[in-house]
């Protein structure tokens, strides 16, 4: 016969330990909770690639720590918001997709505040394509401007989305399970809409301080505000700039042989972007990395150095298509009477007097709103970009004219000029009056006639090209004119000298 209090000594032998394990167990849950909060929201990893053309095309410079949207919204949104897209998806907006991958030529990802985040990195604006025929393929080429890309599209599509009311948790989590996103129970209920409503906040809050952008004519594929987007980052009372300078839209232009363009044979540092404003293309890249949502302290030196050394020596590809070279032979001499001075003499040798220097806005007489959106003011603010830091910025500068620089790889630039706004080489050579008023950009079939890209039509493959019009304010097609910018030569000679400009 068991006595009763046998079993209790059971029952109790085996409560014991179990009652202080119970004791424990909140102490051990909360250990592995912060073990894994600390592992899954701690963890800062980037994908990262060995080859520089994939990291340059992919690789993070570190923007998506402050202004990375996470992942899967970002694979969500078109699904979400089709309404503010022109087209189908992300492509829609001329962003570049390569066969088999999930994200776009110029979109990087880290897992970051544990969750998978992208932003922007510099080959969005510094990458495109080119095609031979509309039924050709096309072909990815780096360090070229993103002459398709609508950057400012694509601003409207992710604010346009963020004020709607679709932008919740009940309509975005439903598009990334039908995708297969693969959420845990705690990212379903917690983490993404948590991260919803800051991405909301956040977009909702750039929205009202870029809304000047929106009150400027539209920039088109291929261009963006860079300096006036600098100021707001400074907090400059938008609304009360005066009017002169809040049009600042002009080219991506080409990035690469960045090397040459260090130094003069003079010994002296060439004056670049449009309006020559710094010296140093150093500086040149780490206000860019701005543009990729970096910041002084989230910047990842290593990453853009990569990117910078070896945009040093990288080349343009050269003219794919036949070249009359008798012709070019023509084109030579004409070229170094009339443009070796301030362009190089050559697609390779960058040496001339000028070549690097500020020709006046007098002389050059091009749409000056590029070069007024440019202060003396934001000059001052962005001398403190850096305080702290061995390379705060110091070479910032107001000019009064615009940049005389190399033309290499220049076939791939069009349209020309800083504003984007002379479709084709051959038309460059033209005065104002005969350069076209109105034109298509956006299109990547090439036309290798006028040398640049075919701008007559409205439409190609189902996708609707921009038009750009030169009569609206920053959009102006006239300067580079006259007897000194060989405007005024007989045709046979521009024709020689866009023959000779093929080989650059
Ligand atoms: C949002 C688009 C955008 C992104 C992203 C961007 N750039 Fe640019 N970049 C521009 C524009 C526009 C200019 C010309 C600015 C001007 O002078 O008005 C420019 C100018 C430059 C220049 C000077 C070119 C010259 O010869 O004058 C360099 C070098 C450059 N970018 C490198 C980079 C690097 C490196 C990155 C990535 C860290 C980057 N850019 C990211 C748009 C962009
Ligand atoms: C006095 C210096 C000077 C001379 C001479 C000159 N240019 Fe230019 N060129 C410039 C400047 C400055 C710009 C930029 C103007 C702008 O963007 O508003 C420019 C722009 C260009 C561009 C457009 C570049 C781009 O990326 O959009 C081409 C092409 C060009 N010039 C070709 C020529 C040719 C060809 C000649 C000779 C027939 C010539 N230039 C003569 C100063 C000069």
């Amino acid at each position: 016969m068991q006595r009763p209090d046998d079993d209790t000594s059971l029952t109790a032998r085996w409560l014991r330990p179990m009652r202080r394990a119970a004791l424990w167990l909140p102490w051990v849950l909360a250990v592995l909770v912060a073990v894994y909060a600390v592992g899954r929201f701690g963890a800062d990893e980037p994908v990262t690639y060995r080859d520089i053309a994939e990291h340059f095309k992919y690789g993070s410079t570190g923007g998506e720590r402050e202004s990375g949207f996470p992942y899967w919204i970002w694979r969500a949104l078109p699904k979400v918001c089709p309404e503010h897209l022109p087209g189908e998806g992300y492509a829609s907006l001329g962003m570049i997709y390569e066969p088999g991958k999930d994200l776009p030529v110029g979109v990087s990802k880290r897992f970051h505040l544990g969750i998978d985040r992208v932003f922007l990195n510099c080959a969005v604006c510094h990458a495109s394509t080119v095609r031979d025929s509309p039924g050709a393929a096309p072909r990815l080429v780096l360090g070229m401007p993103a002459h398709r890309f609508d950057i400012r599209a694509f601003e409207a599509f992710f604010f346009n989305c963020a004020s709607s009311a679709k932008f919740r948790s009940e309509f975005i989590v439903p598009e990334i399970e039908a995708m297969n996103g693969g959420l845990s129970w705690l990212d379903r209920t917690v983490v993404y809409p948590v991260a919803i409503g800051l991405m909301r906040e956040r977009l909702l809050m750039l929205k009202a301080r870029f809304d000047f952008v929106f009150d400027q004519p539209e920039w088109g594929p291929g261009r963006v505000d860079t300096f006036n987007s600098a100021k707001v980052l400074f907090n400059f009372p938008m609304h009360q700039l005066p009017a002169k300078e809040l049009l600042g839209a002009s080219d991506f232009p080409s990035i690469w042989l960045q090397g040459p363009r260090m130094l003069r044979d003079d010994g002296e540092r060439m004056e670049l972007h449009w309006d020559g404003n710094n010296t140093h293309t150093e500086e040149r890249n780490k206000s860019a990395a701005f543009g990729t949502g970096t910041t002084p302290p989230t910047i990842e030196l290593g990453a853009i150095g990569r990117v910078e050394d070896w945009l040093l020596k990288r080349q343009p590809p050269p003219w794919p298509y036949p070249i009359d070279s008798a012709l070019a032979q023509r084109g030579m001499p004409l070229y170094e009477h009339y443009c070796a001075d301030c362009h190089g003499r050559d697609g390779r040798d960058f040496s001339g007097a000028r070549v690097g220097h500020v020709t006046p806005i007098a002389d050059i007489a091009s749409d000056r709103a590029r070069l007024d959106s440019y202060t003396y003011e934001l000059a001052v603010n962005q001398a403190t970009l850096y305080a702290g830091y061995p390379h705060r910025f110091r070479h910032f500068r107001k000019t009064f004219g615009y940049a005389n620089m190399p033309l290499d790889g220049i076939w791939l630039r069009a349209p020309y000029l800083h504003n984007g706004s002379v479709p084709s080489l051959r038309d460059l050579l033209e005065p104002a009056a005969r350069r076209p008023s109105t034109f298509y950009r956006g299109n990547d079939v090439y036309d290798p006639a006028r040398v640049g890209f075919v701008s007559d039509r409205a439409e190609e493959g189902g996708q609707r090209l921009f038009l750009f019009d030169t009569t609206l304010p920053g959009n102006g097609n006239r300067g580079h004119e006259g007897a000194a910018y060989g405007t005024d030569l007989p045709a046979a000679d521009k024709d020689a000298l866009v023959e000779y400009l093929k080989t650059f």
